[in-house]
């Protein structure tokens, strides 16, 4: 049952992403079927190759600019366009699909393609389409520059903004994820606790499954339409 004013938040993963030709990691043939992730996805991958590291996020950013965003991403837009109630995207996608959708605030617990960032003092700006090893800081001059997206074994991003959207929430919405990576996979847990009803989207049940109240299986850009138009009635 929903209520106008509820706060809706949502999780989502690599699945909304894939039928816009985005890969997911652990489907069949997926990136980490094609990548090992201590090479291209751990701080210490970076540091024994970064020239590796980039061409891998290079591809990515890449296909990601040429990417369009499918009907789910504009039905995640579309809801928060139209729901009375607060409607929040945390995302572990470092796509733009979201933000090419309409979505506004989108939140990258793992960063984004399109950031670059100065491990030496910080610094952050808008990244190349092909970023190098040799590329320097606009603030710092140093050579220490990386993808702005956060590595295995690093800290997600705004945590504390999403333990507080979690315990605010009175829906919790899980889509195209398979929970298979922490704190993520703790979130449908943390807003139950709060007391939040929680749904999930994806292609078969994910890790998590069982800790859902509702799951709803099937390609994103046919459930997401179809559950956004019951909402809005
Ligand atoms: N519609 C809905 N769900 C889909 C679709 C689709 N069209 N296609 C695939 N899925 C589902 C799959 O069933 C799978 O459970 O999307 C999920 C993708 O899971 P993963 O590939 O593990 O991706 P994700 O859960 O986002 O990975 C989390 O792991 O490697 C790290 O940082 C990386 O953010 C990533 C994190």
């Amino acid at each position: 049952m929903h209520v106008m004013s509820d706060k809706i938040v949502i999780l989502t993963g690599a699945g909304i992403s894939a039928e816009s030709g985005l890969g997911t990691f652990r489907d069949e043939g997926g990136l980490w079927a094609r990548h090992r992730i201590e090479d291209v996805a751990t701080p210490e991958g970076f540091a024994r190759d970064p020239i590796l590291v980039h061409e891998f996020y290079n591809a990515r950013r890449a296909q990601a600019a040429k990417a369009q965003p499918n009907a789910g991403h504009q039905a995640l837009a579309q809801l928060a366009a139209q729901h009375p109630g607060e409607v929040v995207v945390i995302t572990q996608n470092v796509d733009d699909l979201h933000e090419k959708a309409g979505s506004q605030g989108v939140i990258h617990m793992h960063g984004t393609l399109s950031g670059a960032l100065c491990s030496a003092c910080g610094h952050r700006w808008q990244a190349e389409l092909v970023m190098q090893p040799q590329d320097s800081c606009p603030h710092c001059a140093g050579t220490t520059t990386r993808p702005d997206v956060v590595w295995f074994g690093e800290i997600p991003y705004a945590m504390q903004t999403i333990e507080t959207h979690l315990a605010e929430a009175d829906l919790f919405v899980s889509i195209g994820t398979s929970a298979q990576v922490y704190p993520a996979a703790n979130f449908v847990q943390a807003a139950a606790a709060a007391g939040a009803r929680t749904l999930e989207f994806n292609l078969e049940p994910s890790a998590m499954a069982t800790r859902f109240d509702d799951c709803r299986y099937g390609p994103a850009s046919k459930t997401l339409p179809r559950w956004v138009a019951e909402i809005l009635g």
